[in-house]
């Protein structure tokens, strides 16, 4: 009854032959951590506005962006005590959930944005989102943003040995925190709202993002140098609290999934055009000095990297790991 009484707010609007259920009106929360104008955030909004008209506004999504009402730790959280709804963490913030999802911090394993996505909604990727079911979070789709590339103040990155003794913000420990030791540098994880004012003040030297990521968190304003590597992916599993989902009736479920599916393409056809788009302003802003990894340059960091697929194999699944490799 706790968990009801969150999301379910009586309005007493149904006549007297409706289903209890039928009658009250569903307040969905969906917290997120960035920027409105990023793929999620304007995927978000979309899948609000679907939701509502579908429902005829018997269901409410109310939406919370750049970690207002919740950071990265403590929206996990949040989900498991059902005090939210939706969030649509970066894989890589679950991997204290399931180290799988560490794939997609696999250096350079993905051909391409298309082969990520093929991979996401392909056999494995299902099996990967369905895998925190037993933890009480439902994996309800992949919503992408993109390749990510380093940025630092301190030199231009085109060779593994220029990382040597940079301190870089990584999302996450475990294989970010290995795959910047393996380059020579050091690493510390921050949660996302933090990132800004640790590069402002130097408590690290640089990051990895997506290009809409650091433009629309101003990080050219504090950044020197940006590496085009696109070495690893940022994309998001939107999570729902399982028992919010099986206490919507069969059509509410219809609605969100219906509205969910058009939220994705929108959000798949998105991301691409925001992220050419934010590589415009950060070269636009004069502040930041582009660096494109050449095929040879690309060819050293995946030999220095190489080590890592030994090590996260395990870890992560060969089975994942190959379906990811096999992806066009
Ligand atoms: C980050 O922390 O850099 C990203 O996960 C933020 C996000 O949600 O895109």
């Amino acid at each position: 009854a706790a968990v009801l009484a969150l999301s379910l707010v009586g309005c007493g609007g149904g006549s007297s032959n409706d289903g209890e259920k039928k009658a009250e009106k569903v307040v969905i929360k969906f917290s997120h951590v960035v920027a409105e104008t990023t793929p999620k955030g304007q995927a978000a909004l979309k899948f609000k506005e679907l939701v509502e008209q579908k429902s005829g506004g018997q269901m409410e999504v109310q939406v919370f962006p750049s970690s207002q009402l919740v950071g990265d730790k403590e929206e996990l959280e949040a989900l498991l005590a059902n005090n939210i709804q939706i969030i649509a963490p970066s894989v890589t913030k679950l991997v204290g959930f399931e180290p799988s999802f560490q794939l997609v911090d696999m250096p350079f394993l993905f051909a391409s944005d298309e082969a990520a996505m093929n991979f996401y909604n392909g056999p494995m990727g299902q099996k990967l989102m369905h895998s925190l079911e037993p933890k009480g979070m439902l994996g309800i789709a992949w919503w992408p943003n993109g390749a990510k590339h380093f940025t630092n103040n301190k030199r231009p990155l085109k060779t593994p040995e220029d990382f040597k003794g940079l301190k870089f913000r990584t999302q996450s420990g475990g294989l970010l925190d290995a795959q910047f030791k393996a380059l020579g540098a050091g690493s510390q994880t921050l949660a996302f709202a933090e990132v800004y004012q640790a590069l402002q003040n130097g408590t690290v030297d640089g990051q990895e993002n997506t290009f809409n990521n650091t433009d629309t968190q101003k990080y050219q304003e504090v950044q020197k140098y940006l590496t085009v590597s696109g070495h690893g992916r940022l994309d998001y599993v939107v999570l729902t609290n399982t028992k919010f989902w099986n206490s919507l009736t069969p059509e509410q479920q219809n609605i969100f999934n219906e509205s969910m599916q058009e939220a994705t393409e929108f959000a798949t056809k998105l991301a691409n055009e925001l992220n050419d788009k934010s590589r415009e302003n950060i070269e636009a802003s004069g502040k930041v000095e582009f660096y494109e990894l050449t095929e040879a340059d690309r060819e050293k960091f995946i030999k220095v990297l190489e080590p890592l697929y030994a090590e996260y194999e395990g870890k992560i699944g060969k089975e994942y790991i190959d379906a990811a490799k096999a992806s066009k």
